[in-house]
């Protein structure tokens, strides 16, 4: 089922406040995984203040984050948005909400300042290449970042020479005015200070 207007279960959508930005980033930190680097506590702390970083809330219980910051990777000279962080607690998996609460994030910090957004998607990642290849429409390119033994050690699932391997991806601006038209169509307001959401039951 997808998000929908009426239903049962009701939830939110919202850059994360300043007041809550500790249990957000505990949040962050406790669901890394193996396909998630993890971000500082002081870079934490600055998308936080510059409203990049977007939880989904329920009954005020953060079930899911993502943000939308300054590419940190510096493929080239060009200045452009990273996506990333995406977790989402598995109960509501399956239900088109990763899909939503990036379309949110990324139209948000993006009608503010458009500039090219890319995402980085671990190679043995299926669900996040699925969403954001199929869901948001971003694109495959032939580049790819490798980590070495030595680059953030203890994260990320390796191969046997120590390394982690991503694919570098890159969202056209069709794919970027899709996903607000998307959220038009459904009613969302992704400029709001938070926007609610509602799942259809299974
Ligand atoms: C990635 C994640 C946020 C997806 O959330 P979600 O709400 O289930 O995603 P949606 O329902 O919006 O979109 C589902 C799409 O994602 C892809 N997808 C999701 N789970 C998948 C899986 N296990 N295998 C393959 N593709 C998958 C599919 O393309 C799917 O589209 P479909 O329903 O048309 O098949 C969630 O699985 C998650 O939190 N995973 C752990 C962290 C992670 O891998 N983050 C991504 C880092 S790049």
């Amino acid at each position: 089922m997808k998000p929908s207007a009426r239903t049962p279960e009701a939830l939110v959508i919202t850059p994360v406040p300043n007041v809550t930005r500790n249990t957000a980033f505990e949040f962050h930190r406790s669901h890394l995984g193996e396909f998630m680097l993890p971000v500082t506590s002081t870079a934490f702390q600055q998308i936080v203040e510059a409203r990049q970083m977007v939880v989904v809330e329920r009954q005020g219980e953060i079930v899911g984050l993502c943000y939308v910051k300054p590419d940190g990777k510096e493929l080239d000279t060009v200045s452009r948005w990273e996506f990333g962080g995406l977790h989402l607690s598995p109960a509501l998996r399956g239900r088109g909400l990763g899909t939503l609460l990036s379309s949110v994030a990324i139209t948000a910090v993006t009608r503010a300042d458009p500039k090219p957004v890319m995402g980085y998607v671990h190679q043995d990642n299926p669900a996040g290449m699925g969403l954001l290849v199929h869901r948001l429409g971003f694109v495959v390119t032939d580049q790819k970042v490798r980590l070495g033994p030595d680059d953030a050690p203890g994260h990320l699932r390796r191969d046997s020479a120590g390394c982690a391997t991503a694919h570098v991806l890159r969202l056209p601006d069709a794919a970027r005015a899709r996903l607000s038209d998307d959220l038009e169509r459904i009613g969302l307001d992704a400029d709001s200070p938070s926007v609610p959401v509602t799942l259809r039951s299974e």
